[in-house]
């Protein structure tokens, strides 16, 4: 043994004794059983995790230049984007890192309808899950208003009049979320001490236990199959990898594929062709001058249609706080005794991809001119609460058709995967 192994190993044991850094790592990589068969649909939670650090390390950076005032916001961006060292290049990784997310958490998200990860025992994990959907959507929202630009103004005026529909108290409510009696300087530094750090903090604290909650129950995967069930002597799953190193080196490969797309995006294509920025935002806010057409980001569109697809504002906003709230109820809803669409029947695969074509169907209506009919001589709003309908249907009678249909018996060892 050299004396440098020697040293480490007697820093290693002193902080051991006091504090359970081997054990941890054991537990959560190097002795995390998890199922030989997981398949692509698996990168995406790792994905999510790697936005999610992006998002917070280049936001540190960005917030030490910028300026929250409405005098200051916008020119503070311009400043960055022009005159700071990798000012642009911190400031794209942000916006077009906020896009990435949510590409990532909604197939995440897909791969747990495709495998029902949420269903017993992993409920908890779904819940926690759902939570920090809920919480990015709110992160996205304050973060759109920070550049103080034209469409950060009018999207946040929009949804910020929403409360100005429940019934009797709506106009002070309004007032009260704003801060004032317009979108003010005084809106945008509530939003900004949301934004840089009380959701922050939540999203980090809810991930932690997302963690901790699968860790604690162990990883599904494409069969469905509990591999706890069949262990070897040492009572190690039998279709169990160690995590680590078997899929951090797996992973690694889906890391560097996505990274490319990133920083293809990043250097080549930073505005996604007016999704990921959209061009009024390159004007700074003004409160005479409205939009075209006012429409939110793209990972806020399905929601969006929703909420235009009903003519009372009320039902529209209930219709909204419905869409996000729903999915909350999947582990509940679902009665399937099978968890994996392999093995569930026709009726659950017909659902999901109904529900699949209704949300981007919902998400391009959201970001369509109500007057552009998307099919020729169909009314949009007409669309909207057809697909609307279809959307929330897929939910509301999954106890039946999970309850009714013939299913096939999952094999009792993982299928594929390394031998
Ligand atoms: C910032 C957002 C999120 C991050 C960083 C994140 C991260 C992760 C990671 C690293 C895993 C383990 C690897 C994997 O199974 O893919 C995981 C598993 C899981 N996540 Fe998330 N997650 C996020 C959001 C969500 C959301 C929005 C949901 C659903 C509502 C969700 C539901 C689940 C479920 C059910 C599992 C277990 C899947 C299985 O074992 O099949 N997560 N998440």
């Amino acid at each position: 043994m050299t004396a440098l192994t020697e040293i480490s190993k007697k820093i290693l044991s002193w902080i051991d004794a006091r504090f359970p850094l081997t054990s941890t790592y054991k537990k959560h990589m190097s002795q995390y059983y998890v199922p030989k068969n997981l398949n692509i649909w698996y990168i995406f939670g790792v994905l999510s995790m790697m936005m999610l650090v992006n998002q917070l390390v280049t936001g540190i950076w960005l917030t030490m230049m910028y300026n929250p005032s409405s005098g200051g916001a916008f020119d503070s961006i311009e400043y960055i984007m022009r005159d700071v060292d990798a000012g642009w290049l911190i400031r794209y990784m942000h916006s077009t890192g906020a896009s990435m997310l949510f590409i990532a958490v909604y197939l995440h998200m897909f791969r747990g309808l495709l495998y029902g990860s949420y269903q017993k025992p992993r409920e908890l994990v779904w819940f926690i899950g759902m939570g920090l959907f809920v919480c990015l959507m709110a992160e996205g929202f304050f973060g759109y208003l920070l550049p103080w630009g034209n469409m950060s103004y009018w999207g946040a005026q929009v949804i910020l009049n929403l409360p100005a529909a429940v019934p009797g108290v709506g106009d002070s409510l309004s007032t009260w979320v704003r801060g004032d009696f317009t979108i003010s300087g005084i809106t945008l530094n509530r939003f900004f001490a949301l934004h840089v750090v009380a959701l922050p903090l939540l999203l980090l604290i809810l991930l932690v236990m997302h963690i901790i909650a699968l860790h604690h129950v162990g990883s599904n995967n494409p069969d469905g199959i509990d591999i706890k069930k069949l262990k070897d002597k040492k009572g190690i799953p039998l279709d169990g990898i160690p995590f680590h190193p078997y899929y951090t080196v797996h992973d690694l490969v889906g890391v560097v594929v996505f990274l490319i797309l990133f920083f293809g995006i990043v250097f080549f294509f930073p505005t996604g062709g007016g999704y990921f920025l959209e061009s009024a935002n390159f004007e700074p806010a003004n409160p005479l001058k409205t939009p075209v057409h006012i429409a939110p980001v793209w990972y806020f569109t399905p929601f969006y249609a929703i909420l235009r697809a009903i003519p009372d504002q009320l039902g529209g906003v209930i219709a909204l706080a419905g869409a996000v709230a729903i999915p909350f109820l999947l582990p509940i809803l679902d009665r399937s005794p099978v968890k994996s669409m392999r093995y569930k029947g026709r009726l659950s695969r017909i659902a999901l991809g109904i529900f699949v074509v209704s949300f981007l169907v919902l998400g391009i209506l959201g970001m369509t001119p109500a007057d552009h009919p998307i099919i020729p001589f169909i009314n949009n709003q007409l669309l909207a609460q057809l697909f609307t309908l279809l959307y929330f249907l897929y939910f509301l009678l999954m106890p039946f058709y999970t309850g009714a249909e013939t299913y096939r018996l999952p094999p009792d060892r993982v299928t594929g995967g390394r031998k």
